[in-house]
């Protein structure tokens, strides 16, 4: 049964592409088939696997729709790969609507501070309109990325959190030079260190991700 993930947030720079090339390269690793779905103009993901053919074609492929057909794009590759990993679109609406109709689960990556949590809450608002009607799907949970290691996260982000009332992974990711080094030259953290702290933390949150899913990912 295929997974469709949808890594999104409106708000630029907060890590859905780097996130969404990490995971799906760890469940690559695993055994699954995958596929990433560049939903965003911008491209970034299409750069990283552009990149990423210069050293090692075997990374994910990523394909990219740029208009808010995903859900009937998407239907159509479902039963072709394990997980499908929807990189989603910074700013546009229809296009992040079309992610969230699209997806069985909505990763929301946020940096941890209170106002960049608050911003998802647009998001938040569509995640649960859709879920009304649609007896709970997609299911969400934030995913605080770029926490500075040691530092506990702020009262203020946790109470922001859970304020928008959706799980939060345990897991998350640190600020680390491997995440951005590995989006430039097109690899990944599992790649630049495979035993590494970075890939890890990848590897905690797949771990995780397969819990909240349900259904277990295969491999
Ligand atoms: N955990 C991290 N540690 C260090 N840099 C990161 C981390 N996550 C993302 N970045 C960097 O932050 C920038 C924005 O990340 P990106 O994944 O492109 O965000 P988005 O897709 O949400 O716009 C990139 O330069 C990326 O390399
Ligand atoms: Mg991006």
């Amino acid at each position: 049964m295929t997974q469709v993930i949808a890594v999104a947030n409106q708000k630029g720079g907060v890590g859905k592409t780097t996130v969404a090339v990490n995971l799906a390269r760890a469940l690559q690793l695993m055994g699954q088939q995958v596929l990433i779905v560049d939903s965003d103009p911008q491209g970034s993901a299409r750069d990283w696997y552009q990149a990423s053919q210069n050293q090692n074609s075997d990374m994910p492929v990523v394909v990219g729709v740029d208009r808010p057909v995903l859900e009937t794009s998407i239907k159509k590759l479902r039963g072709s790969f394990d997980t499908i990993l929807i990189d989603g679109a910074a700013k546009l609406q229809d296009m992040t609507v079309s992610a969230i109709k699209a997806a069985d689960f909505v990763l929301i990556p946020v940096q941890p501070s209170a106002l960049d949590i608050w911003a998802a809450e647009d998001l938040v608002e569509l995640i649960k309109a859709r879920q009304s009607v649609t007896e709970g799907r997609p299911k969400a949970a934030f995913l605080v990325n770029r926490q500075i290691v040691g530092t506990r996260l702020a009262s203020d982000a946790n109470g922001a959190l859970e304020a928008l009332n959706l799980p939060i992974l345990a897991a998350r990711t640190t600020q680390r030079v491997a995440y951005a080094e590995c989006m430039s030259t097109g690899s990944t953290v599992l790649d630049l260190e495979t035993n590494g702290q970075a890939a890890s933390e990848i590897k905690a949150i797949v771990h995780e991700l397969h819990t909240l899913l349900g259904t277990p990912l295969k491999g």
